[in-house]
């Protein structure tokens, strides 16, 4: 629930949130991340973005529209299924259709926080062959990351608070928010 004359908290199921980063901050993040696929992919053969749903999708529609190379686009995401064999949840990478052998392939995350989604992410997309694989997140947690996947590109880091807004959810609320909002202390009012 909003309230339109205060745009400085939100309420989202049973948690309050305070704006931490502000639009107007965020889209400064995505020019200067943008500038830097531009430097190096400009000489590069056609890339591939492929955004991961649902978290990236706002980051990568604004991130696109700062691109000045030729570029084309796909969305995956990583299905959780229970497997049949005694392994359990199983994630398979879905939405993936043709080939990418070859290519210059760009992964855009909205945040990378322990590494195990982008770690999982990169390993079946190597499986297929790729030419090069470059990862490029909107939120970066420096203090949680647990991985050796290479983050080749951080629009914003942040500590180990969570955040929502800007295409991120608190149990899939708060995607459509234009200002990042971080949980308060507040519980149940
Ligand atoms: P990781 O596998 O630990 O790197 O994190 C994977 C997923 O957790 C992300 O793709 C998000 O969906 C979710 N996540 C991690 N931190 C946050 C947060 O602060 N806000 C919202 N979602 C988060
Ligand atoms: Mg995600």
């Amino acid at each position: 629930m909003r309230n339109p004359e205060n745009r400085e908290f939100v309420r989202l199921h049973d948690r309050t949130f305070r704006v931490m980063i502000p639009a107007e901050r965020i889209d400064e993040a995505v020019t200067a991340v943008a500038a830097r696929l531009n430097a190096d992919y400009a000489e590069r053969p056609v890339p591939l973005f492929i955004g991961v749903l649902n978290g990236a999708f706002m980051f990568l529609s604004d991130l696109m529209k700062k691109l000045e190379f030729d570029c084309e686009l796909s969305f995956v995401k990583l299905a959780s299924y229970s497997g049949t064999s005694s392994t359990g949840k199983v994630k398979s990478l879905i939405g993936l259709n043709g080939s990418i052998e070859g290519r210059h392939v760009v992964i855009v995350e909205d945040i990378v926080d322990t590494g195990e989604s982008i770690e999982h992410m990169v390993r079946e997309l190597e499986g297929l062959r790729p030419a090069s694989i470059a990862v490029c997140t909107l939120f970066f947690k420096p203090g949680s990351y647990s991985r050796q996947v290479p983050i080749d590109y951080r629009a914003l880091e942040i500590g180990n608070e969570f955040i929502v807004g800007y295409g991120l959810d608190y149990d899939q609320l708060g995607r459509n928010l234009k200002d990042v909002y971080v949980v308060t202390g507040e519980g149940q009012a």
